[in-house]
């Protein structure tokens, strides 16, 4: 990730020689969203984490999004695994991901994997995502406690197992247990920091998950190919076949399906956990979001044609990602070439931090925007690079859809059948992990049936608020 870049005059914190810039990337790191906040406060739009030093700047706002963001070939995408991979494990495989890839080779790699995301497809996995949340909603106790964050954990799981590899969870058992356990290392310091295969370490770990996960995917590789042709995510990817009649290879299907598992069920759980304590914390719209719903299907399923006739719904969920984007910055940028931005000369090789979170925060575009307002979306107007949650153009999102149509199948089911209450004080955190930034804990809301309708919220503290001004 490191590379040595030309010093260049450039606004920025003072740091010491040698490790103050790498202290600054780890801090940057361990908590990107109070990084942000404070650089863009201090030093404006565009700023590195280390003054003059081009190796790590940030830059902020829609015009400099669209600076970056529409020159994919000037801003190549960086992406590398931090732990290290021995030549020849099948670890190896992760290298193959489509977010690891620019170019020729992304825009391939992305024509290949778009099958899986058509707008047919997507109704397809509307089934399993309703069918999957009836039953999960109908485990829980009402009136009851509803551990959200958890909840929400497992729901998004089974949906990621169900639509993206057409396995339950018990047919998932190993698969689903070791890639879990794998992401969690995934970015780990302690696995990338003492890449030493001995017994018991994290490193050791690590590759052991890599090789099992590896025979895993490729046993259902095996298994796949001999069923008739199935509709989950990766059976569209294994039938695929480009202009050429070439299928992805069996080292490239292995790359996409662990990049699927990780871009796919933390960002979304995440997503529901703040959409349910928002509405928890507003009893008004939640009052009005279940009217809504209970007008539109009644008791039945959900489908998707009725998220049309659902505005408010579709609210909630773009407000929530606007004040909670479940990555505060995008993957990071390399320029290929010098560049200028802002009136700064960048060298080759600088690296860029694009971060939805500033930008969804700015008040031109945002009045109050620091409030959960759901209605402010009624007839707002956006430009392309104002509202980033899921990034924009080339390298915008393969899932944003099927995260869209999830989380309101989701929210919709949920206000079917039960009411999110705060009857007590809650102490509410942000937790950055990897590169997702979600709640810290479990998230504990009361739940109660529609007929008992919502109460008022009690206090909320803790570092969200950072993120969200509430009971204004
Ligand atoms: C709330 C849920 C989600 C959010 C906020 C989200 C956000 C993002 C962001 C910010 C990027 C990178 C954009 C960039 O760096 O320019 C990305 C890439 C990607 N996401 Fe998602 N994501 C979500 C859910 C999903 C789901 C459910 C899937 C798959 C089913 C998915 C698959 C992907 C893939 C394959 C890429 C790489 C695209 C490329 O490099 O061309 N994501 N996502």
């Amino acid at each position: 990730m490191f590379i040595d870049v030309p010093k260049v005059p450039l606004p920025g914190p003072r740091t010491l020689p040698w490790i103050g810039p790498k202290l600054a990337v780890l801090r940057f790191l361990l908590d990107p969203v109070a990084a942000m906040f404070e650089l863009r406060e201090r030093y404006g739009e565009l700023v590195a984490l280390s003054r003059d030093d081009p190796s790590f700047v940030c830059v902020f706002g829609s015009e400099l999004n669209r600076a970056v963001l529409s020159k994919p070939n000037l801003y190549h995408h960086l992406f590398e695994s931090p732990v290290r991979i021995p030549a020849g494990n099948p670890g190896e495989a992760f290298a193959t991901n489509i977010i690891a890839q620019n170019g020729e080779h992304h825009r391939w790699l992305r024509r290949m994997l778009m099958g899986a995301f058509t707008k047919q497809r997507l109704r397809g996995y509307a089934e399993h995502m309703v069918a999957l949340t009836r039953a999960r909603v109908a485990s829980w106790t009402c009136p009851g406690k509803l551990q959200t964050r958890e909840q929400m954990t497992t729901l998004a799981r089974e949906i990621a197992m169900s639509c993206l590899f057409g396995l339950s969870m018990a047919e998932a058992g190993n698969i689903n247990r070791d890639m879990v356990e794998l992401m969690d290392l995934v970015l780990s310091p302690a696995a990338a920091m003492f890449p030493v295969r001995l017994p018991g370490t994290p490193y050791d770990r690590y590759l052991t998950l890599g090789e099992q996960v590896d025979a895993e995917l490729r046993a259902l590789i095996e298994r796949r190919r001999r069923e008739p042709p199935g509709d989950d995510v990766f059976s569209v990817l294994i039938a695929a076949r480009d202009e050429a009649g070439e299928p992805l290879t069996d080292i490239q299907l292995v790359g996409q399906a662990t990049t699927l598992i990780i871009s796919s069920y933390e960002t979304t759980a995440m997503s529901l956990t703040w959409a349910c304590l928002m509405l928890a914390t507003d009893p008004e719209i939640q009052r009005e979001l279940g009217d809504e719903v209970s007008a539109a299907i009644g008791d039945a399923p959900v489908t998707l044609d009725d998220l049309e006739r659902m505005p408010l719904l579709g609210w909630v969920v773009d407000e929530t990602l606007r004040l909670f984007a479940p990555t505060p910055n995008l993957f990071f940028r390399r320029s290929t070439a010098d560049s200028t931005l802002a009136g700064y000369e960048l060298p080759v090789g600088s690296t860029l931090i694009v971060s939805p979170l500033i930008t969804h925060r700015d008040p031109e575009t945002f009045p109050e925007p620091r409030r959960f307002l759901p209605r402010r979306w009624d007839g707002l107007e956006l430009g392309p690079y104002d509202y980033i949650p899921y990034g924009v153009g080339i390298r915008r999102c393969l899932g944003a859809g099927f995260a869209a149509q999830a989380m309101r199948l989701v929210l919709a089911t949920m206000m079917q059948r039960v009411r999110l209450c705060v009857p007590a004080p809650l102490e509410i955190n942000y937790r950055p992990k990897g590169v997702v930034t979600g709640a810290e804990g479990s998230v504990e809301l009361e739940l109660r049936t529609p007929a008992q309708g919502v109460a008022p919220a009690a206090a909320i503290t803790g570092t969200i608020d950072r993120l969200v001004e509430l009971g204004a």
